[in-house]
């Protein structure tokens, strides 16, 4: 099940645990942070394309694009048997800003998102079904784990609004990762 914990910054053993997807979803918006549950309803394999996949939501993607006016779509898709998982696992684990409002649709698995809009984290366990918009400037990092299993249908303003800002700061160290995350709560 989708997931959101909030905690102080500097208190992350404080938490106040959210499961049901409604509350989530306002407390979300109320840092600019869209949240909806969608229903995914295509099986893919894991071969899948990126084609076959936009393809298969193309109704709701061109909802999104008209509501936001997105200009670029795309599929990421990582699995535990990826042979550079570490390395684009490390891309995004630490604190960051991009120029550009994103969102995320969960197809399939799972990752986890940190916000850190104030003096709180949030923390969102998203899964299959789950969209996530992530505001411009607001300060985040992402974990897989350590053997991801996912796939994201992802819409941007440009491509460009991949490039991450890194604050320099070590706050993500002191947070629990996406295993331990998913240890702790399962
Ligand atoms: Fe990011």
């Amino acid at each position: 099940m989708s997931l959101l914990t909030i905690h102080p910054d500097h208190r992350p053993e404080q938490a106040e645990v959210i499961r049901d997807p409604e509350q989530i979803a306002e407390k979300l918006w109320e840092i600019g942070v869209l949240f909806e549950r969608w229903s995914a309803e295509h099986e893919f394999s894991p071969e899948a394309d990126q084609e076959t996949v936009i393809a298969a939501y193309r109704t709701s993607i061109d909802r999104l694009i008209d509501r936001y006016e997105f200009h670029s779509v795309d599929v990421v898709s990582l699995r535990p048997d990826h042979p550079q998982k570490a390395e684009l696992r490390s891309k995004f684990l630490s604190e960051h800003t991009h120029g550009e409002f994103e969102v995320r649709f969960f197809v399939e698995g799972k990752g986890i998102f940190y916000l850190h809009p104030d003096d709180r984290v949030y923390i969102m366990l998203c899964e299959q079904g789950d969209l996530i918009s992530i505001p411009a400037g607001i300060r985040h990092w992402f974990d897989m784990g350590e053997n991801p299993n996912f796939k994201c249908i992802r819409l941007f303003s440009t491509p460009d609004g991949w490039v991450a800002s890194f604050t320099g700061e070590t706050i993500a160290d002191q947070f629990p990762n996406f295993d331990q995350f998913l240890a702790r709560h399962a």
